[in-house]
């Protein structure tokens, strides 16, 4: 069976390459490579020992994706390419709306036009919003996100179910991340930012590193146990794997499927710092700043219908994707350029 894998040469996508090609998938990468490197997809290679199919397209380039499609014949898209930085959108919204909404309305129209209408997207627990219940089951109501990344990964949700509605022969699986983290265990592949990180792990990381003098804490009056935003972090490892369990599931052609992936426990930023530091031998500086605006007290999951359905639960906890974190940023001090 072939994966086309959009944005596979990114974060989560160089991940979940990897765990495709350990289960016996071929795969074929399709990344523009505006947030990527090469080397990811290298090290991919070098990392599982296998071969695939690596083109620097854009996915809003539809010559260039049929072409690919006609080429390849690929049985199920994994849908990673994206713009992803929150506070960014706010300044570009066009740029935000345009890579992400045309760019997936591109990528649809070569697939139906190839006769592959298996999609496997990824989304975010920010479609829901604020959310009404904690911890969040896929029942709980979409809600007002406060940027246009939140809103395009909304839209684009509603955009693949109508296409499943219109065609019931498109298979349409929505996965909703909560916070990734994490890397892989041989340290070869991780998440690597550029320029000051905005989330939290890859900040804290470069903090240990040297890169960063001290850590902002954004906000310490959450209503909170230790005051500060609780969030499920989730092993990039384990997310990859969820996308492979995915595909088994749109196998059996189940229509429109929406699943959580997260670890359903949520942390505190003070209880991360403090993993972190326990992964990396050394106390972390920090200082408690004002709320950053958006940002909601507390998100964690409800992950038993991911359980159930799909067979797939999260492994690790905390202390391992902070030891994981502080692997690969220790070996790749500059990411991938280093
Ligand atoms: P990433 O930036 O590392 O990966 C996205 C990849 O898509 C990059 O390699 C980039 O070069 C590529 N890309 C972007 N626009 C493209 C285009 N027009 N054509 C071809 N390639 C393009 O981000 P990530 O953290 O790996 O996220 C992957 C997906 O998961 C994104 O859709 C993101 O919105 C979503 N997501 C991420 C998180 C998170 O916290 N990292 C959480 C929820 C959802
Ligand atoms: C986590 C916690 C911050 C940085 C974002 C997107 C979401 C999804 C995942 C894509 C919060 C606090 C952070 C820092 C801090 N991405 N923090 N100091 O905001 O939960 O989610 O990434 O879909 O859509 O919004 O992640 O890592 O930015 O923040 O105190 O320097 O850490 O306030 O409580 P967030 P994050």
């Amino acid at each position: 069976m072939k994966i086309l894998v959009t944005g596979g040469a990114g974060y989560i996508g160089s991940h979940t390459c990897v765990e495709l090609l350990e289960e016996g998938y071929e795969v074929v990468i399709v990344d523009n490579l505006y947030n990527a490197s090469e080397k990811a997809v290298e090290r991919i290679r070098e990392i599982t020992g296998k071969t695939l199919t690596f083109y620097r397209a854009d996915i809003r380039d539809y010559e260039a994706m049929n072409g690919i499609f006609a080429k390849e014949k690929p049985d199920t898209v994994i849908h990673f390419a994206g713009l992803k930085a929150v506070g960014e959108s706010v300044d570009k919204p066009l740029e935000y709306y345009e890579n992400n909404i045309a760019g997936t309305l591109c990528l649809c129209r070569a697939m139906r036009e190839n006769g592959c209408k298996n999609i496997i997207f990824s989304s975010s627990a920010t479609v829901y919003g604020d959310p009404a219940v904690i911890p969040i089951t896929e029942e709980c109501p979409k809600g007002v996100c406060t940027n246009p990344y939140g809103w395009t990964k909304h839209m684009l949700e509603q955009i693949l179910t109508d296409l499943h509605t219109a065609d019931a022969s498109w298979n349409v699986i929505l996965l909703r991340y909560f916070n990734p983290i994490g890397a892989h265990k041989s340290g070869m592949i991780g998440e690597d930012p550029k320029g000051i990180p905005n989330n939290l792990l890859p900040y804290v990381a470069q903090v240990a590193i040297g890169k960063l003098p001290c850590i902002g804490v954004f906000g310490n009056d959450y209503d909170t146990p230790d005051g500060t935003g609780v969030r499920d972090y989730i092993h990039v490892v384990d997310l990859a794997k969820g996308h492979v369990k995915a595909i088994n599931k749109i196998k059996e052609n189940p229509g429109i499927k929406i699943y959580n992936l997260g670890t359903g426990i949520g942390y505190s930023v003070l209880d991360v710092i403090k993993a972190f530091s326990k992964a990396c031998k050394k106390e972390l500086p920090y200082e408690i700043k004002e709320r950053r605006a958006g940002d909601i007290a507390v998100c964690y999951a409800d992950a038993a219908l991911a359980k159930e359905e799909l067979g797939w639960e999260a492994q690790y906890g905390i202390q391992e994707m902070c030891e994981d974190s502080w692997r690969w940023q220790s070996q790749n001090p500059n990411g991938y350029e280093g």
